[in-house]
């Protein structure tokens, strides 16, 4: 399959080009577009067989739900069982912005695009591409990450080429890096109280100033394979670079050690290593290709920078990667959640 690359400027938008876009997913083609976490892989959210073909793009598992994207709040009750009060609190405040929810689905949305649920996640993007894309395409874009499965979500039109190229109808590309970097925010609307089952750049303490009381899923921090995460992709190896990757924690000192003595060894037995530092410690590794994801206490930056760095390693052929770890439950946990998942839950505790 050819895929068309069409460049969209946020400036002047070519209304021509996006109606173009919409017609490809009305007639049940694939496009891939930007939104502000990362680029969707969309196709229509109502067509069981665009969802399918989703599926087949990317080589993802078909039990693994997809987020439906639409561009006005009037397009949710007819895809919705209902909409309990705190959605619409929260959608007055959050949307359009990195906020999915979770609902009751509809009989009208296909068990194809739900993975087999009788859920439906639902997000409004703020990305002025994506609306008027979602508007033109007849307002129920379903779109995962534009990645192959497995690998990093795309923060950047380049990676979405790299993985999609052949294997989708369109791209477009907005031609700037995806502004928060991290795929959103999952909130539970299903259950009382709402609970989050992906961390994102909504955090939970903004999420409970507007509705009061929130639950995390905890699967998704644990490595015990008993316990299954509510959000079903949350369970895949994803977000991950090809090399492998180890995370350190403890004090700052001892984790600089460990990676600089670990990365010597590596570089000795003839292996190209990576390693992902912050602004405060980069000066102290000695080897290894060194980046800095950003400011330990700019986590809307560590966010935005983190997959652009593991898709980097990735162009570098770098075989082992370390990784400094982060916390918190703002986005700090967003972005440990990412890199549990990308290093496989490969965790050295040092005292
Ligand atoms: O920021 C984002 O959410 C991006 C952009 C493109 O909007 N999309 C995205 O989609 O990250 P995807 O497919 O890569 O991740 C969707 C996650 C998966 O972990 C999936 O299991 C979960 O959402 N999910 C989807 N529908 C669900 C449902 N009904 N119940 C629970 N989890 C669901
Ligand atoms: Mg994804």
């Amino acid at each position: 399959m050819k895929t068309e690359i069409i460049n969209v400027t946020y400036e002047n938008l070519n209304m021509e080009l996006i109606k173009k876009a919409g017609l490809v997913i009305r007639q049940g083609g694939l496009v891939a577009f930007p939104t502000e976490t990362v680029y969707g892989l969309g196709g229509d959210g109502l067509n069981p067989d665009s969802s399918k073909k989703i599926y087949q793009a990317k080589g993802r598992p078909s039990d693994n739900p997809l987020i439906i994207h639409i561009a006005d709040f009037d397009a949710l009750a007819p895809i919705v069982a209902d909409i309990p009060e705190k959605a619409l609190l929260l959608a007055r405040k959050f949307w359009p912005g990195p906020l999915t929810m979770v609902f009751e689905r509809s009989d009208i949305v296909p068990v194809e695009t739900t993975g087999g649920l009788n859920t439906i996640a639902v997000r409004m993007p703020s990305d002025a591409i994506a609306l008027a894309f979602i508007r033109e395409a007849g307002g129920y874009v379903a779109a995962p990450s534009a990645n192959r499965s497995g690998r990093p979500s795309p923060t950047s039109s380049k990676y979405v080429v790299e993985d999609m190229n052949g294997r989708i109808d369109m791209i477009l590309d907005g031609g700037e890096e995806s502004q928060i970097g991290i795929e959103s925010t999952i909130l539970d609307m299903t259950t009382q109280p709402p609970c989050i089952l992906r961390p994102g750049y909504i955090t939970k303490a903004m999420l409970e100033e507007e509705i009061g009381t929130v639950e995390t899923d905890q699967t998704i921090f644990s490595n015990r394979s008993d316990l299954s995460p509510k959000a079903p992709g949350m369970k895949y190896r994803h977000y991950a670079p090809k090399g492998t990757m180890v995370l350190l924690e403890g004090k700052k000192e001892a984790v600089i050690e460990y990676i600089n003595n670990e990365t010597d060894k590596k570089l000795e037995q003839g292996f190209s290593v990576g390693i992902i530092g912050t602004d405060e410690t980069m000066n102290a590794y000695t080897a290894g290709f060194i980046k800095s994801v950003g400011k330990r206490t700019d986590e809307r930056m560590i966010a935005r920078r983190l997959y652009l760095i593991l898709r980097e390693f990735d162009d570098e052929n770098i075989q082992y990667i370390y990784s400094e770890s982060f916390e918190g439950d703002g986005i700090g946990q967003a972005i440990m959640n990412r890199l549990l998942k990308a290093a496989g839950h490969s965790v050295i505790k040092l005292p």
